[in-house]
């Protein structure tokens, strides 16, 4: 029976989540790594890790088949799960931005076309700034409808800026910074406390051994 069911974002960042963990001693067999399988334990037999899409970890965690996660703070603040937040974790570092081709000035008089997978967050940045937006929903490779005019500009994670460069689009507005963070069921919480603390401690103790560079 494991402690613990620890549900981890499949994707860009699962290679960085995998090595905070094992920096945390949790071991983990190359074996059981490279395979195909979307739910391990780790080699002390305590924790059970499952690997979800990045937006499914708030799903499995609020409904109690996970009792932590792992997951951007881009998808929580699109989501908005009822979950604990206790950690921010310093991997997958990242900002929330508003980008456009380069050289153009946004007319914000008419209705802004922007294309995004994160519709809430969009919605909310340019809502507050009482901007009219057409919202064109995309599930990825997001930077595509400002090159093509699909829209005039895109709300879109960066991480290195590569991709934004790399198609000639540039960023007009930081909305959020972003990083992973650890998310906890409510209940778990509270009925798994030892066990969550404990998880908690390592991760806290892998953080600040890595900002004084040990
Ligand atoms: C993300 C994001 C950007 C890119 C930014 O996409 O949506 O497209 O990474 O990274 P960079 O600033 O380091 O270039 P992801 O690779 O997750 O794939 P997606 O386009 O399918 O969403």
């Amino acid at each position: 029976m494991t402690d613990l069911t620890i549900a981890i974002a499949k994707g860009r960042l699962q290679a960085e989540t995998l090595d905070l963990l094992a920096s945390a001693g949790l071991g983990f067999s190359s074996e059981t790594l490279s395979s195909r399988r979307l739910a391990i334990e780790d080699e002390s037999g305590r924790y059970r890790l499952i690997f979800v899409k990045p937006a499914d970890v708030p799903v499995y965690v609020e409904h109690g088949i996970a009792d932590c996660g792992i997951v951007g703070r881009d998808i929580l603040l699109e989501y908005d799960a009822d979950l604990l937040q206790p950690l921010s974790l310093n991997i997958g570092v990242c900002r929330i931005v508003v980008a456009a081709k380069n050289d153009v000035r946004l007319n914000q008089l008419g209705m802004l076309r922007v294309a995004t997978k994160y519709p809430r967050i969009a919605a909310r940045h340019f809502g507050e700034r009482g901007v009219a937006v057409d919202m064109i929903e995309l599930s990825g490779s997001v930077e595509l409808a400002a090159v093509l005019g699909l829209a005039d500009c895109i709300v879109d994670l960066v991480e290195t800026g590569k991709t934004l460069e790399e198609n000639g689009l540039s960023i007009i507005e930081v909305i959020n910074e972003s990083a992973a963070r650890l998310v906890v069921n409510r209940a778990s919480y509270q009925l798994k406390a030892e066990a969550v603390a404990q998880f908690i401690r390592y991760l806290d103790d892998t953080l600040r051994r890595r900002a004084s560079g040990d």
